[in-house]
C-alpha cells in the first residue's frame, strides 16, 4: 500500500528540480499526478520520468486561463494534494530593478501561487493538503535578491491566511521553505557555468550542514506535509535548509 494510493496530486512547476522530484515521489507513493510547466519538451520528458499515469498540462501559472485548463483536467477526480511550487527569480540590485523584472517575479511567484490555489478551491477534496513553496531568501536579506525575497515573503503570509480560511473544510495549508537546493533553477541564476560553480561554492559554504540540498530532500518534506502524518500541522513553515536560517 502506498501512502497516496487513490489520491490525486497537482504539482505546478513539476517538470524540473524540486517540483519534478516531488511529483516523482508522490507518484511512486501511489498518487495520480498532474504537473504543469510552460516548456513543452520538458513537460513531456517529465511526464515520462514520473510515470504511473502522470498527466502533463502545459501552461503558465500566471495565466488564469491556463489554470482553468489544469483544473478542468483533474475535475472528475478532485484534488487531495496541491503543491503550488512553480516560480523562480533572478539577481538584481535595487538600483537595477526594472518594471519587467518586478512583474515577472511577482507574476510567477505571487500571482501564480494565489490563483493556483484559488482555482483549485472548487476541486479540493475534504482533508486535502495544500503546500506552497517559500524560500529562505525571504528572511535572509541576501543582496541583489530583494524582489524575489519579497515575493517569497508573500508566500509565508498566504499560508497563514489560507490555513485560516480553509480550516472549516478540513483543508490544511503549509509552506515548505527550501534553502539552497541543487536544481536547474539554481544554475539559471548565474550568467555562465563558471558563475554557477562559484555560486554553488558560496552556497555550500553558507549552509551549516556543509552542502546544498537535493530536490529529493525537499520532496520528502512535501510528502510529509501532504500525508496524514502531518494531520495536526497547518499554517506553518517547514524549513528544509540544512540549518541555513536556523543556526
Ligand atoms: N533551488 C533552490 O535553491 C530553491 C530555494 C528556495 C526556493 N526555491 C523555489 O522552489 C521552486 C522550484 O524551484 P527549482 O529550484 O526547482 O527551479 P527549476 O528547476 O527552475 O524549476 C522551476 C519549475 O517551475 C516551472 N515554472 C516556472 N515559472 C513558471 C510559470 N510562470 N508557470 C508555470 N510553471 C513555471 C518551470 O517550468 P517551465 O520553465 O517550463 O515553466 C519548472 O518546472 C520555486 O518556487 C523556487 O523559487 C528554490
Amino acid at each position: 500500500m502506498g501512502t497516496f494510493d487513490g489520491k490525486v496530486a497537482v504539482v505546478t512547476g513539476g517538470t524540473s528540480g524540486i517540483g519534478l522530484a516531488t511529483a516523482r515521489r508522490l507518484a511512486d507513493d501511489g498518487a495520480r499526478v498532474y504537473v504543469m510547466g510552460r516548456r513543452e519538451a520538458e513537460l513531456k520528458q517529465a511526464v515520462d520520468e514520473i510515470g504511473h499515469g502522470a498527466v502533463g498540462v502545459r501552461g503558465d501559472v500566471a495565466d488564469l486561463a491556463d489554470l482553468d485548463r489544469l483544473f478542468a483536467a483533474v475535475e472528475e477526480h478532485g484534488v487531495d494534494v496541491l503543491f503550488a511550487n512553480a516560480g523562480g527569480g533572478e539577481f538584481t540590485r535595487l538600483e537595477d530593478v526594472t518594471e519587467k523584472h518586478f512583474d515577472q517575479t511577482f507574476d510567477a511567484n505571487v500571482k501564480g501561487t494565489l490563483f493556483t490555489v484559488q482555482k483549485a478551491l472548487p476541486h479540493l477534496n475534504e482533508g486535502a493538503s495544500v503546500i506552497l513553496t517559500g524560500s529562505t531568501a525571504a528572511g535572509s536579506g541576501a543582496e541583489a535578491f530583494g524582489v524575489y525575497a519579497a515575493s517569497k515573503a508573500a508566500i509565508r503570509s498566504f499560508a497563514r491566511t489560507w490555513a485560516n480560511e480553509l480550516k472549516g473544510r478540513g483543508v490544511r495549508v503549509n509552506a515548505i521553505v527550501p534553502g539552497p537546493i541543487a536544481t536547474p533553477g539554481i544554475d539559471g541564476l548565474a550568467a555562465d557555468e563558471a558563475g554557477a560553480a562559484q555560486l554553488k561554492g558560496y552556497l555550500t559554504e553558507s549552509v551549516p550542514i556543509g552542502r546544498m540540498g537535493r530536490p529529493e530532500e525537499v520532496a520528502g518534506a512535501v510528502a510529509f506535509l501532504a500525508s496524514d502524518q502531518s494531520s495536526f500541522i497547518t499554517g506553518s513553515e517547514l524549513y528544509v535548509d540544512g540549518g541555513l536560517n536556523q543556526i
